[in-house]
């Protein structure tokens, strides 16, 4: 309640016209006594290539005084030589989410009536399908522990070592099993691939037992990572609440995007529950450079990051306003229509309104 400072960050490729649409329903669907103060941030490709610059220190500094931050995506063209590969995403994505401690990366998939979902009926037929997958936001394969050896020599050695810390496992693992107590199926998935990596794995299942048993009404279950691609296919109904390590949650959401209805839909949130810096909510998916400039991405999935923020504010019902508004959407939504990106921004809007 009240005023809330509120850090945008539009970036690169569709990123702008996603946070556009999602900053139009926030509006209309913010309680009558919560006004955002918007500051938006220059950061992305352009920036970078304007002015060699990706994230300055003091620009961080600002972002961390804010309450909470909506991203849009970053990335530039592909192959570009002037962009150095993952020079923003390293420097500005994942800066901005180690920095904030933004651990838990949450990604909630539904099928919405409505949504056009690549499953064969006999599939959705078994029942509804509405899971969240808790990604690890600060460790795993994502650090940067690394590095290259002989590079362009045929005795060239490049490693990227998977960071697990007994507390960053932990946390998230715990932040899981809470999430998972509040939901009506009460069912926790461990996801890994402890048959093959034996060390990461060890903590990852160690540290799942152990805070399993603090919480004897929680059903858990564990799953390897390469299975998790056939029952998402398969037998999505299985899973209600999945926590997993930072690449196999970057990979497992972009396939739960997909059976879900498209990357056009799917939200996330990089929370930090402690609330010691702001958190951060972005569509799932990038910058799209193939479509960029077009107005014709999919808003959908930066309105419902924005659901998610308003939740996260306290707002749960100004939050399910936004998702009931959406799955309007999609149910009055007609197969080959071609609506441009401020079109579904505009209609979502009116029926948050309405
Ligand atoms: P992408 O998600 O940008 O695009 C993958 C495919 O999905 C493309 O065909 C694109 O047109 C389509 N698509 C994505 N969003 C859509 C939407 N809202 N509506 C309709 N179609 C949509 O992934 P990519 O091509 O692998 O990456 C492009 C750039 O984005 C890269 O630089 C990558 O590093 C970056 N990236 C950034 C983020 C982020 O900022 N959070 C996330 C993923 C990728
Ligand atoms: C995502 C993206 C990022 C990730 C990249 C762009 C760093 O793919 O948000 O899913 O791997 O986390
Ligand atoms: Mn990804």
């Amino acid at each position: 309640t009240g005023q809330v400072a509120l850090g945008v960050i539009p970036g690169d490729g569709i990123g702008p016209e996603g946070t556009a649409e999602a900053l139009k329903v926030l509006e209309v669907a913010a309680p009558s006594d919560l006004k955002f103060a918007q500051t938006s941030y220059d950061l992305g490709a352009e920036r970078y290539l304007r002015t060699g610059e990706v994230l300055p220190d003091s620009v961080l500094e600002e972002i961390r005084g804010q309450d909470a931050l909506l991203l849009g995506a970053v990335g530039g063209k592909p192959n570009d030589p002037n962009l150095p590969p993952g020079i923003l995403e390293r420097g500005l994505l994942l800066k901005l989410r180690f920095e904030l401690d933004h651990y838990v990366n949450l990604r909630p998939s539904r099928i919405y009536p409505g949504s056009v979902a690549p499953l064969s009926d006999a599939v959705l037929a078994k029942g509804e399908v509405d899971f969240v997958v808790v990604r690890e936001g600060t460790e795993g394969p994502y650090t940067g522990n690394g590095g290259a050896l002989r590079v362009g020599t045929p005795a060239e050695v490049a490693t990227e070592v998977s960071v697990n810390t007994a507390f960053g496992v932990e946390r998230v693992i715990r932040d899981a099993f809470a999430r998972a107590q509040k939901r009506p199926a009460k069912l926790l998935t461990l996801v890994h691939k402890t048959n093959v990596l034996v060390n990461a794995g060890q903590v990852w299942w160690r540290l799942f037992q152990e805070v399993a048993a603090e919480y004897p009404d929680v059903t858990t279950d564990y799953c390897h990572i390469d299975a998790v691609m056939i029952y998402l296919t398969t037998d999505p109904q299985r899973f209600d609440v999945i926590v997993t390590d930072n690449l196999f949650g970057d990979i497992v959401t972009d396939l739960a995007a997909a059976i879900s209805g498209g990357i056009g839909l799917a939200a996330s949130g990089n929370v930090n529950p402690d609330r010691t810096a702001p958190s951060m909510f972005e569509p799932v998916h990038g910058s799209a450079p193939d479509i960029a400039g077009q107005l014709i991405a999919d808003p959908t999935a930066a309105i419902l990051s924005g659901a998610l923020l308003l939740d996260h504010l306290g707002h749960p019902e100004a939050a399910a306003r936004v998702e009931t508004a959406v799955l309007a959407d999609l149910e009055a939504r007609e197969p080959g229509q071609q609506r441009r990106t401020p079109e579904v921004g505009d209609a979502i809007a009116a029926r948050v309104a309405g």
